[in-house]
């Protein structure tokens, strides 16, 4: 099957951000790691990253035509803030699960709100890059 990894704002800087936080892998880096992962059990895997929200809206909008049949979010600060891209998760039906890096819930107050926790298949927070691979190993296990 088709999967999408769709990843928020600043994730691009991964690696070198607050990396007592995020760790020091690359997004590069654990976007390879899920590729194959998805390849080695017959599945394909796209990875994306976005700072506009608006281009997180248009994949969305675009998984049932893309063939995506399960994806993997991580929302980053939209994670917060965006009615609009749990909107969209919603208008196509699109089962997800949502991975934090950092454990949300151990931080500032207002990171432990997520517009898109109570609509997930489940979600992954505070086990850093291997969480991304727990994901897609619960993703993969879902669509047989
Ligand atoms: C994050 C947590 C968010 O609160 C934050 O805005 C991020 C990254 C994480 O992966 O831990 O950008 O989603």
């Amino acid at each position: 099957a088709r999967l999408l990894c769709l990843n928020g704002p600043n994730l691009n800087l991964l690696g070198r951000r607050e990396p007592d936080k995020y760790g020091h892998d690359t997004l590069d880096t654990i976007a390879g790691r899920l590729v194959s992962m998805a390849e080695a059990a017959g599945h394909q895997l796209r990875f994306v990253q976005s700072n506009a929200e608006h281009e997180l809206i248009d994949r969305v909008q675009r998984a049932p035509e893309d063939g995506v049949a399960f994806a993997i979010i991580n929302p980053a600060g939209y994670t917060h803030t965006s009615i609009a891209l749990r909107d969209a998760l919603l208008a196509v039906r699109l089962p997800f699960i949502e991975v934090h890096l950092s454990n949300v819930h151990a931080r500032e107050p207002f990171r432990a709100h997520s517009y898109f926790s109570d609509i997930a298949a489940g979600t992954i927070s505070g086990l850093g890059a291997i969480g991304y691979e727990l994901a897609l190993t619960a993703a993969m296990q879902r669509l047989g």
